[in-house]
């Protein structure tokens, strides 16, 4: 086995800042997204190199400020520029029309246009050939992520005989989607020219090993334990499980301080103290708006007595929404929102507060530990970190998850959370009044349970494990930094690639004849679950 003796260089399409070109001259902006939050979290502190785009910005300024943006990080920033056309067919076209709902089982979606496979090529050398320029062979070079599955293949073909892994943040489809894929071979086998790959969960895992065994049948995969080791013409990459989180004390921490806190008490003035339901999207059709939207008007038809008692607070961060479907997707939320909203709309009440922006971290936390319930219904996601944010944030232990069962997070948090099919709305209607009558004890219990599960299972604890995966490196992603001095770390033996999940059970749901809000008892009609 090779020791990894260099540095890691970590590879993904977006770098965790952005730059834009403002009137005022180009500025950094936090990127935003899940893959951004954990990575900035788990390479906080981390030597090396970090390679990506940093946006639409163009000109000098740009090596400048990102230049600047590297002085306060333990790496280098170092930027790929993409051209308008680059963004337009490699990003916007097979990343994010192709791919993106492909790979979200939506293949109805998708835009299979020739010109977009030759610009992800293209795009993908380009990568390739930064990484190259920077990486030795001594390097670990981890790549991220469905923008950039041919990087190795480049690699390779330019003779570099670093080790390199691969970690998917979306789901990977099974074989009757994948194969729709007109270039499916070739992705394929791109991506066993790495020496690892993983996956969010076992279900995504399975699904590219079905794949390889469909359409690649001279490779072959063999129990590797924890993982599964896949084998064609000469090369093996191992292939496992790694399910991603978010640094739990950097969403804890700040969000017990008195003044989110105090932030927080003030929403819920606002709000009339009504029971506070919060959903946290990127605009994106895998999320689930529309469904939790029409989900949420079924539960005031079928539940009149939760009117006037209840409030949705739905925020989502625009995104992607140069590509028609996203274009679509924002008048069809914004035109339900105001459908509702002018169907139960009453004096002093309005049942949706809608806000398509980004929110900092301190109003973003203050959202967090007002809310009474999360609402995170996507129809298909990777993990979804917001799932887990909320979680970390509840320093009152007195908010409930209900969580999508087709979220990577979903199985992950099943014990303490209720989960859902987001398609079946009045099953979502039901969670969410069952979760107004929930006990205070209960409450508190899954939620403890919720925060155990992402304290320990946090953003670290993967990168750790993934690179254990990778083979006896010698380098260990820091949490608390060695002040950038060396990059030789030894890594710890962990158990790696385990899924996390618990032995505990939280407590199951009791009767609940109760009390939804202040002076407001509601009668307990069905059960989503079957528990009654
Ligand atoms: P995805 O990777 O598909 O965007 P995740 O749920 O994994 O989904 O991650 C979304 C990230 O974006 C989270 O870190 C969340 O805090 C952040 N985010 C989402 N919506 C907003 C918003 N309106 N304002 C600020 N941050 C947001
Ligand atoms: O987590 C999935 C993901 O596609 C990330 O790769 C990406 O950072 C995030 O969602 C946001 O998307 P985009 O980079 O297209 O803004």
């Amino acid at each position: 086995m090779t020791l990894i003796k260099g540095r890691l260089i970590n590879v993904s399409n977006r770098l965790p800042v952005l730059i834009r070109n403002s009137a005022s001259g180009a500025r950094v902006e936090r990127s935003s997204g899940g893959l951004a939050t954990a990575l900035n979290a788990a390479w906080r502190h981390q030597p090396g190199v970090w390679i990506g785009w940093a946006g639409p910005g163009q000109g000098p300024d740009v090596e400048h400020l990102l230049a600047k943006a590297s002085r306060r990080r333990f790496h280098t920033l170092q930027a790929v520029a993409l051209s308008e056309e680059e963004i337009a067919k490699f990003y916007s076209g097979f990343a994010n029309e192709i791919i993106w709902p492909l790979f979200h089982d939506m293949p109805s979606l998708c835009k299979f246009d020739p010109d977009y496979w030759e610009a992800y090529q293209r795009v993908n050398r380009k990568f390739a050939q930064a990484a190259a320029n920077t990486a030795t062979d001594d390097d670990f070079i981890w790549v991220h992520d469905y923008h950039l599955m041919s990087v190795a293949r480049y690699l390779r073909e330019a003779g570099s005989r670093a080790r390199m892994g691969f970690f998917l943040h979306i789901p990977f489809p099974a074989p009757d989607i994948f194969e729709k894929l007109p270039w499916r071979q070739c992705i394929l086998k791109s991506l066993l020219q790495f020496d690892l790959i993983g996956f969010q969960t076992d279900r995504d895992r399975n699904n590219f090993v079905s794949c390889l065994q469909r359409l690649l049948p001279e490779a072959t995969v063999e129990q590797n334990h924890p993982h599964l080791l896949a084998s064609m013409q000469g090369r093996q990459a191992v292939v496992g499980t790694f399910p991603i989180s978010i640094d739990f004390e950097e969403f804890a921490i700040p969000a017990a301080h008195p003044d989110v806190a105090a932030r927080a008490e003030n929403i819920r003035k606002q709000l009339l103290d009504n029971v506070l339901v919060l959903g946290v999207d990127r605009m994106d059709y895998t999320k689930g708006i529309p469904e939790r939207l029409k989900s949420f008007r079924l539960l005031l038809r079928r539940f009149p007595e939760l009117r006037r008692q209840i409030t949705l607070v739905q925020v989502v961060v625009p995104s992607r929404e140069e590509i028609p479907n996203y274009k679509e997707l924002r008048l069809e939320v914004e035109l339900l929102v105001s459908q509702i909203n002018g169907e139960f709309t009453e004096s002093g009440w309005v049942p949706i507060h809608y806000m398509h922006r980004n929110l900092g971290r301190a109003e973003l936390l203050a959202y967090y530990r007002a809310a009474d319930i999360a609402l995170i219904t996507p129809l298909k996601d990777g993990m979804n970190l917001v799932a887990k944010e909320f979680c970390a944030a509840q320093a009152d232990e007195r908010g409930v998850l209900i969580v999508s069962e087709f979220a990577g997070a979903g199985p992950e948090l099943r014990h303490g959370a209720i989960l859902v099919n987001p398609n079946d709305f009045a099953g979502v209607a039901q969670a969410i009044h069952d979760a107004c009558l929930m006990t205070t004890e209960e409450k508190r219990t899954r939620m403890r349970l919720l925060r155990t599960i992402v304290k320990d299972h946090n953003v670290h604890r993967w990168a750790r494990s993934f690179l254990q995966a990778a083979g006896p490196l010698e380098t260990e992603l820091t949490k608390s930094g060695n002040g950038g001095a060396s990059k030789i770390l030894t890594i710890r033996k962990q158990p790696s690639g385990e899924i996390p999940g618990v032995a505990l059970v939280a407590a199951s749901m009791g009767a609940r004849q109760g009390q939804y809000s202040a002076g407001h008892s509601i009668r307990r009609i069905g059960s989503a679950h079957g528990d009654d």
